[in-house]
C-alpha cells in the first residue's frame, strides 16, 4: 500500500521535527501494512522559492536516507519525494510547479484554500490540467467542504479529472466517519493518505481507515485503490 501524503522529512515543515522521529513514523507505517512512502512536505509560494523548497527538501532527505540505508526494515520500503504545494493565485500559468511533482512523473499534490472556492480557482486547477498536462491529486477534500457554502466551483472543479484525496483520520472519528464516509461514496475513487506529521495526535494510521472503509464500502473500493496507485507510481 503507498501513503501518498505524509510530513515525515525532517525538520523541513511542521511534520517531523528531526530524523529520529522520522524513523519511529516510517516503522509505524510499516506496522500499517504501507511498503511505500511519497513524501510530501509543504510548500507556501509566498515563503519560499521552488528552487529553494528543493534544496531544503534535498538535504533532509540525505539526512534520513542516511539513517535508512543502514535499517534492513526500513530499507523495505519504497521512498518518493514529492511536495504538498499550497494553491497560490497564478499557480495555473507558472511551469516551474512542475518541479514539485512527485519524483518524475506528472502527478502534483495540490493543496486548495480553506475558503469559498472562487471562478479564479478553478480556471487555475483546470490550466494546471489542460495547459501544463499535470496529474491533479486534490489533498484531504474533507477539509475544504464546510467552506463551500456555494456549491458551483466545487462541482466545477470535481468535474475536472482531479484525483480526490481523503485522510484517513476523520474515518476513524465516530463524530465526523459519517460525513466523510457519505463524500467518499459520492466519488468514483478516493485516494487515502495519512497525512502523518508526528507520532501523537497526526500519526501513520492508513490500516485501520482502510478496513472500515472496506467493511462499509466493498472491497472494489480498495481494489480500485490499488489499481490507480499501480497507475500512479507504477509500483
Ligand atoms: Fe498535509
Amino acid at each position: 500500500m503507498v501513503d501518498f501524503h505524509t510530513h515525515i522529512l525532517p525538520g523541513i515543515d511542521d511534520g517531523s521535527r528531526d530524523v529520529e522521529l522520522s524513523l519511529q513514523m516510517l516503522y509505524e507505517e510499516l506496522k500499517n501494512g504501507v511498503d511505500h512512502v511519497v513524501f510530501t512536505p509543504h510548500f507556501y509560494a509566498d515563503h519560499d522559492s521552488i528552487d529553494n523548497f528543493l534544496k531544503r527538501r534535498e538535504r533532509s532527505c540525505r539526512k534520513l536516507m542516511a539513517e535508512i540505508e543502514s535499517d534492513e526494515e526500513l530499507s523495505r520500503i519504497k521512498y518518493a519525494f514529492g511536495a504538498e504545494v499550497y494553491y497560490f493565485g497564478g499557480i495555473g500559468n507558472a511551469a516551474d510547479v512542475r518541479k514539485l511533482c512527485i519524483l518524475d512523473t506528472d502527478i502534483l499534490l495540490l493543496e486548495m484554500p480553506f475558503c469559498q472556492w472562487t471562478d479564479a480557482m478553478y480556471e487555475d486547477v483546470a490550466k494546471l490540467i489542460r495547459k501544463q498536462k499535470l496529474t491533479i491529486i486534490l489533498a484531504h477534500i474533507e477539509r475544504y467542504i464546510d467552506f463551500q457554502k456555494k456549491k458551483d466551483v466545487w462541482d466545477r472543479i470535481f468535474e475536472l479529472p482531479v484525483i480526490p484525496q481523503m485522510n484517513a483520520g476523520p474515518f476513524m472519528d465516530w463524530k465526523r466517519r459519517r460525513k466523510v464516509l457519505k463524500l467518499a461514496d459520492a466519488q468514483e475513487m478516493i485516494l487515502l493518505g495519512s497525512d502523518a506529521h508526528n507520532m501523537d495526535s497526526r500519526k501513520p494510521n492508513l490500516a485501520a481507515a482502510c478496513s472500515w472503509i472496506q467493511k462499509k464500502l466493498g472491497e472494489e473500493f480498495l481494489s480500485g485503490q490499488e489499481r490507480l496507485e499501480q497507475q500512479l507510481l507504477g509500483v
